[in-house]
């Protein structure tokens, strides 16, 4: 072993890593929104939970505090120009599911909409929340389950650019794409 900076040890443990969608909304329903997680967790199987880290300057954090209650999105192959759209913009200037033409259905718990696109989505009522740093952590208590039907739906991944990956977009800051 030899000492080096967190960012260069940090950068050796990143990929594979799955990526989630977080829906939110405003306690008066009148604005949802979508953020792209590459910081979350399942933390509990009984009853099933699953934890989100949220920067604090995010527009998200903001509903996330006002609604304590979120939907976590797997996308699939079909959402790699989307979830790249709602990680980098904010809901603050832009109405993602509209401008980013977003496919979503209704849920069962509450307004927040599924997204028709992905591989499973989970409805979670937010039981508890965490500072942590300049992020917060929300842990979701999953109340109704959704999986996607269509057989040739896959899990989309934050990738490297190697032979165990079919890419299906490189930028300078990420790569996605699915195992082969
Ligand atoms: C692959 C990827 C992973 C990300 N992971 C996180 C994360 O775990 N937590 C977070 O707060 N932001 C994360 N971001 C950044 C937010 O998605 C981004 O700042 C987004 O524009 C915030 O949207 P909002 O202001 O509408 O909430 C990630 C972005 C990308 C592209």
């Amino acid at each position: 072993m030899k000492q080096c900076e967190y960012k260069q040890a940090v950068s050796n443990i990143n990929r594979p890593n799955r990526i989630a969608l977080a829906v939110s909304q405003s306690a008066d329903e009148e604005k949802t929104n979508i953020i792209t997680l590459g910081w979350f967790m399942r933390t509990s199987i009984s009853p099933p939970m699953f934890a989100i880290s949220v920067g604090v300057s995010r527009f998200s954090y903001e509903l996330l505090s006002d609604n304590r209650k979120f939907v976590l999105a797997f996308p699939s192959q079909k959402m790699v120009e989307k979830t790249i759209q709602c990680g980098t913009q904010s809901g603050s200037d832009v109405d993602k599911i509209k401008e980013f033409n977003i496919k979503t259905q209704n849920g069962k718990l509450s307004s927040i909409p599924l997204l028709s696109n992905a591989v499973a989505n989970f409805e979670c009522k937010n039981v508890s929340q965490i500072r942590s740093g300049d992020h917060t952590i929300f842990i979701g208590e999953v109340k109704y389950s959704w999986i996607n039907q269509d057989p040739d739906i896959k899990l989309l991944l934050s990738v490297e650019d190697n032979e165990k990956y079919e890419v299906l977009h490189k930028s300078k800051n990420h790569t996605f794409g699915l195992i082969k």
